[in-house]
């Protein structure tokens, strides 16, 4: 099966392969760019840095790349107001808006001619988005996922999950494409998406671990040691989220006193509003990033333990268009884990 194109407005990226957005400073410009130069959908992770860093990293990506770039931005965030605008200003090819929903940005971006691409995890929010004026397309993010999670049950799968998504998005009117993410690793795994419905995938911890990912070397070294994540239930967010270490809230960094870190961080934190509950989600993510993983936090789906290498994201797209099964695709070292 040849991989189909995706188009986002007036741009078309050659390959159905959305690289998702992924905060703290872990997709950037220089791996934004790489994905859309080899033919994929490249994604800044706009969550957790002020406007003006967002800028840079937009007008850095667009120097080193012509293809389809993007950013990811957090409705969560304290200042997603202020990320939007710059998006905006910046005529970015789209904008995918996960962690909250509101209708207002997606028909802002319209108004622009701006794509968006809405991230759900239920039929309910499917309901709403079909409804939704301005959303293009919807990616649709299994707690297979890493990071955050919006499933109800944060174990389900991406089979498990968008087919009934997908059937409620249609049913309800909605003619953009749809997108899979979580847990989606291998060749195979995209097909299969295909053969369910889906117009693309989303992969994340695959791009992540490649050499023009901007976590530290300590957090990649994390990655290819792990076996897998587990779900923890103590994010400030609220939210379930996936992290490949057993962390104890005790050992967590604590939010800082002057809080300067939350001007850029959650419109709404618990442990903000009461510092004996819980740890800085973004000081946590941002040690990892930086390489002090043994105090941080390191988000992954469960199925990081299938990946062992870090690669230049050209080798990642060289193995995704090995059609599954020829030994292009082939992975060394370790057996498969077979997804459930
Ligand atoms: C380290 C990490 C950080 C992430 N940060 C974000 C984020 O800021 N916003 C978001 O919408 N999704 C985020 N995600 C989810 C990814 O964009 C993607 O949808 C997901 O990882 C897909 O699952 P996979 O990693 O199994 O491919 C993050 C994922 C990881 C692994």
């Amino acid at each position: 099966m040849t991989l189909p194109s995706l188009r986002f407005g007036s741009k078309m990226a050659r390959y159905c392969i959305v690289q998702g957005g992924m905060s703290i400073r872990i997709s950037l410009s220089r791996l934004a760019a790489a994905v859309a130069n080899a033919g994929g959908v490249g994604t800044i992770g706009g969550m957790g840095m002020p406007p003006e860093e967002l800028r840079q990293e937009i007008r850095a990506a667009r120097s080193m790349s012509r293809g389809v770039i993007g950013v990811n931005l957090m409705y969560a965030g304290t200042i997603f107001d202020h990320l939007l605008e710059t998006c905006i200003e910046e005529l970015v090819d789209f904008v995918a808006i996960g962690a909250g929903f509101a209708r207002a940005p997606f028909k802002k971006l319209a108004q622009f001619g701006i794509p968006s691409l809405c991230i759900i995890s239920s039929e309910k929010a499917a309901r709403i988005a079909a409804r939704t004026e301005g959303i293009t397309g919807v990616v649709v993010e299994s707690g297979q996922a890493g990071g955050h999670l919006g499933p109800e049950n944060p174990n389900i799968s991406t089979w498990e999950l968008f087919p009934g998504v997908l059937k409620a998005l249609r049913e309800h009117g909605f003619i953009g494409p749809v997108i899979a993410a979580g847990g989606i690793l291998h060749r195979s795994d995209v097909d299969r998406a295909l053969r369910m419905g889906a117009d693309g995938v989303q992969m994340g911890i695959r791009f992540a671990m490649t050499e023009e990912s901007s976590a530290s070397p300590q957090m990649k070294q994390a990655w290819q040691r792990a076996t897998g994540s587990q779900v923890e239930d103590w994010s400030p967010t609220g939210m379930a989220s996936r992290a490949i270490v057993p962390h104890t809230d005790e050992r967590l960094p604590r939010i800082t006193q002057d809080g300067v870190r939350c001007t850029t961080c959650l419109k709404f934190c618990r442990h903000r509003n009461d510092p004996a509950v819980s740890h800085c989600i973004s000081t946590a993510l941002t040690r990892s990033q930086r390489g002090d993983v043994a105090n941080g936090l390191v988000f992954t789906g469960p199925r990081v333990g299938e990946i062992f290498d870090i690669v230049p994201v050209a080798e990642v797209f060289r193995r995704l268009l090995t059609p599954a099964g020829q030994t292009g695709s082939a992975r060394v070292g370790r057996p498969l884990v077979t997804p459930p």
